[in-house]
């Protein structure tokens, strides 16, 4: 397993233009099923994710070719809507599948993503969506079999605004009869993005952003091109990893709007954020200050995959500070891993309280999931001496060559993939 190695203690500097967004290429490239022909999508980050969804398409029978960080998909050759257990299982956003197979195919047929190292991560939202559009849905152990002749619109209230239930029926509903309403919907911006797909292949998608989302159902969709918003966690990690080492660094191709919880939070804990048009320059030369309570909820609340990040930069703060995670409840492991670096931090059921230290020292310490492998990172990039960050196959999921972006930085940090064995 490949792992990163940090001498930290060096403060960020520098310019850099942040990636294509992960949780709106996934569904987008999931919606392109919709649409028989080829789609052209653009700035679409070059992850492990988005690998493997490409090769579920692939296996589907679609033909996808990613350079330069366009994808090129043709769905027209699609030819089964199964999608095989073990490809379901190396993703959670293989689900994302479902309702875009369903619209095309008339049926599907998916396993359960499986379990998730941050939580149970239930998909019963998803289903529920599905059944109210008409899907007889048969669950047999792991197996999933959903089957419409006709999708038909219907209201649909969401008992908690699931992101991914929000985005699957918005993609079966697109191509269904009639209209359908989705209340309590997510908000957040990759699910504007889908619309804005959706749309721009001739769907009827109004609300996306607010809590409400109508779709009049069309007959059919036709293939367009489509650029991807930028990753607004990519650039959170790079802002608070800048507050973090104390450094001043600039980004471009951001979406400011989407990270004012962000910029809040860093405001109050003194580090200074300049915004201009689609750039935003973070600086941070004194020591943070505690932030008395953040919580993690559904944008535009604060984001629980920025949760992990921000607790490296407060465990450096002056003062202590309290976050809590509602939204996944195994997302907080890695606080063990914070506290061999030299972290005081107790977590009382899904809280941890933080006291801030006048500094971490490096260790050998592992990557538990995408998020909380890049608040490793970050760690490492602060702390006194050196780090080695091990399972980074997990931040290869979310983070375009970590290694390579923090080093146009100034960071010194680099990768070992293991030696082979003859
Ligand atoms: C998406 C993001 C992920 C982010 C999360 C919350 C993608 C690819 N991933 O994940 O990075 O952390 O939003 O912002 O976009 N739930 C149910 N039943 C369901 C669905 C969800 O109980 O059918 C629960 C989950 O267990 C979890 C909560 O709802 O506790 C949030 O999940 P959801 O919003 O669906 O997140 P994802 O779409 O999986």
């Amino acid at each position: 397993m490949d792992k990163l190695v940090i001498e930290g203690g060096k403060p960020l500097s520098g310019t850099i233009v942040i990636q294509g967004a992960k949780n709106a290429a996934l569904p987008i490239l999931a919606a392109s099923l919709l649409a028989e022909g080829t789609t052209t999508i653009d700035h679409v980050p070059d992850l492990l994710d988005i690998d493997v969804m490409l090769n579920i398409l692939r296996e589907l029978g679609c033909r996808a070719e990613h350079v330069g960080g366009t994808v090129v998909l043709d769905t027209e050759t699609a030819h089964t809507s199964h999608v095989p257990e073990s490809l379901m299982r190396q993703m959670r956003s293989s689900i994302f599948l479902m309702g875009p197979l369903l619209a095309r195919f008339g049926e599907t047929q998916v396993y359960q993503p499986g379990g998730c190292a941050i939580g149970e991560r239930k998909i019963d939202l998803h289903l529920e969506g599905l059944k109210a559009l008409g899907a007889e849905i048969e669950e047999i152990g792991n197996r999933i079999i959903c089957r419409a002749d006709k999708l038909q619109g219907a209201d649909i209230h969401l008992s908690f605004p699931s992101v991914g239930a929000t985005e699957n029926i918005m993609m079966a509903a697109a191509l269904a009869e009639g209209r359908t309403t989705i209340s309590n919907a997510a908000r957040e911006p990759e699910i504007q993005d889908l619309q804005h797909f959706l749309n721009a292949m001739g769907a009827k998608i109004m609300g996306a952003g607010t809590d409400t989302i109508t779709v009049d159902g069309v007959q059919s969709l036709t293939p367009c091109r489509y650029k991807v918003i930028p990753d607004r966690i990519v650039a959170g990690t790079i802002m608070v990893a800048a507050a973090a080492t104390r450094g001043q660094v600039t980004l471009q191709n951001t979406q400011p709007a989407h990270l004012s919880s962000l910029i809040h939070v860093l405001r109050r804990a003194g580090v200074q954020i300049v915004v201009d048009g689609d750039i935003i320059k973070v600086g941070c030369a004194t020591r943070p200050k505690a932030v008395e309570r953040i919580v993690t909820s559904p944008y535009p609340a604060f984001p629980t995959d920025l949760q992990s990040q921000v607790m490296v930069l407060l465990t450096l703060a002056d003062g202590v500070s309290i976050l809590k995670e509602t939204i996944f409840e195994g997302r907080l492991k890695h606080v063990d891993e914070l506290s061999r670096m030299g972290a005081d931090i107790r977590v009382d059921m899904n809280a941890a309280f933080i006291r801030g230290v006048p500094r971490l020292y490096g260790a050998t310490a592992e990557a538990t999931d995408l998020r909380a492998g890049a608040a490793l990172v970050i760690a490492g990039l602060a702390a006194q001496g050196k780090t080695v960050v091990e399972q980074i196959h997990h931040i290869d999921r979310g983070y375009e060559k970590i290694e390579t972006m923090l080093s146009r930085l100034g960071a010194r940090i680099s990768r070992y993939a293991p030696v082979p064995n003859n």
